[in-house]
């Protein structure tokens, strides 16, 4: 068996987040059940976001409260500030994450926020979990280019995942967030921030806007990432970031890492299943 590499499925979360249809709490739960068949130890599942900035994600706590929960399976949700916190726990998630932006122009959009006022709001959040010991992992988006101030500083994404990470945060996770990265500027900007997380602490969240999402895997492994986010179907894109295209999906992902030897613990006929499920729930798909 070679090495583990681990996907960690964005589908129900990031993958939805930005669908036009109103889909229903019913069609999400039957794709996380789906999705807890496949082998993964973490699923983002639901967002405790404003429902005014995604309507997409206003059923999250119903979605927690109706799935099937699988052991070994740790089902997360992403919490912008201490609201999202406390919705989040009252509907047991069993991870949380916060999301950062390297670049000031996509924080604005994204969270109404600057880096540093998200930071701000961040501190609380660790400080409430770190009491109950509910992991936190971090997002750092526009790790290469924002698609308001152009290309990312690797230094400054350093400087934001270091932040994270020191936090408490458990992981960091790397967002290309419009796919807009090549596998030259990953690879300087994972050189910048593994000079101060360790690589065994960092993830790549790589969206495939411009098909090079499975190189910049490549660039990543080489550098000894380990841990990749992904979305069956290929689902997805942010509602904040114009021209972000879909996460690069599960099962390319999964077939290119076997290619390469790698094993994910996954099963491959699970995941056509969800990849077909989420396909169908694309905007106008359903009958
Ligand atoms: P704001 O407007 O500055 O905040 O938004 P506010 O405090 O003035 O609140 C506005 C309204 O939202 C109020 O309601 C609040 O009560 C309510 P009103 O009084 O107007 O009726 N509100 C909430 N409702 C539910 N849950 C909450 C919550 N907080 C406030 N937690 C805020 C600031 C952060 C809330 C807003 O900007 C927001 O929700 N943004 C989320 C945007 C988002 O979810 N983007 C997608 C996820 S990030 C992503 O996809 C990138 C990632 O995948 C990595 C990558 O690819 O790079 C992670
Ligand atoms: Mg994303």
């Amino acid at each position: 068996m070679g090495d583990r590499v681990e996907i960690f499925e964005m589908g129900p979360r990031d993958g939805l987040q930005n669908e036009k249809r109103a889909i229903p709490v019913a069609e999400k739960i039957a794709l996380v059940d789906c999705l807890s068949r496949a082998g993964f130890s973490r699923i983002e599942v639901a967002s405790f976001v404003s429902p005014k900035w995604v309507p997409q994600m206003a059923g999250s706590a119903e979605v927690l409260a109706g799935i099937a929960r699988a052991p070994g399976v740790r089902y997360a949700a992403l919490t912008p500030n201490m609201r999202g916190y406390e919705d989040a726990r009252a509907a047991r998630a069993d991870e949380i994450a916060v999301f950062a932006s390297a670049s000031e122009g996509f924080s604005k959009a994204n969270i109404n926020a600057t880096v540093e006022e998200s930071i701000a709001r961040f501190e609380p959040i660790l400080d409430a979990a770190r009491h109950i010991d509910l992991p936190v992992r971090g997002y750092v988006s526009c790790v290469t280019d924002c698609p308001f101030d152009g290309p990312t500083p690797p230094e400054q994404v350093a400087a934001v995942a270091d932040r994270l990470f020191a936090m408490g945060c458990y992981e960091v996770s790397l967002g290309d967030t419009i796919g807009q990265g090549t596998p030259e500027a990953i690879a300087k900007m994972l050189l910048a921030v593994r000079d101060r997380v360790p690589v065994t602490r960092l993830a790549g969240h790589y969206h495939d806007t411009a098909g090079r999402a499975l190189a910049n895997i490549d660039a990543s492994l080489s550098l000894g990432v380990r841990v990749f986010d992904a979305a069956v179907g290929g689902l997805g894109g942010c509602p904040y970031a114009p021209g972000a295209a879909g996460n690069v999906a599960t099962e390319a992902v999964y077939d290119h890492l076997h290619r390469l030897g790698y094993d994910t613990g996954l099963d491959r006929d699970v995941l056509n299943e969800a990849a077909e499920m989420a396909r169908a729930m694309r905007s106008g798909a359903q009958e």
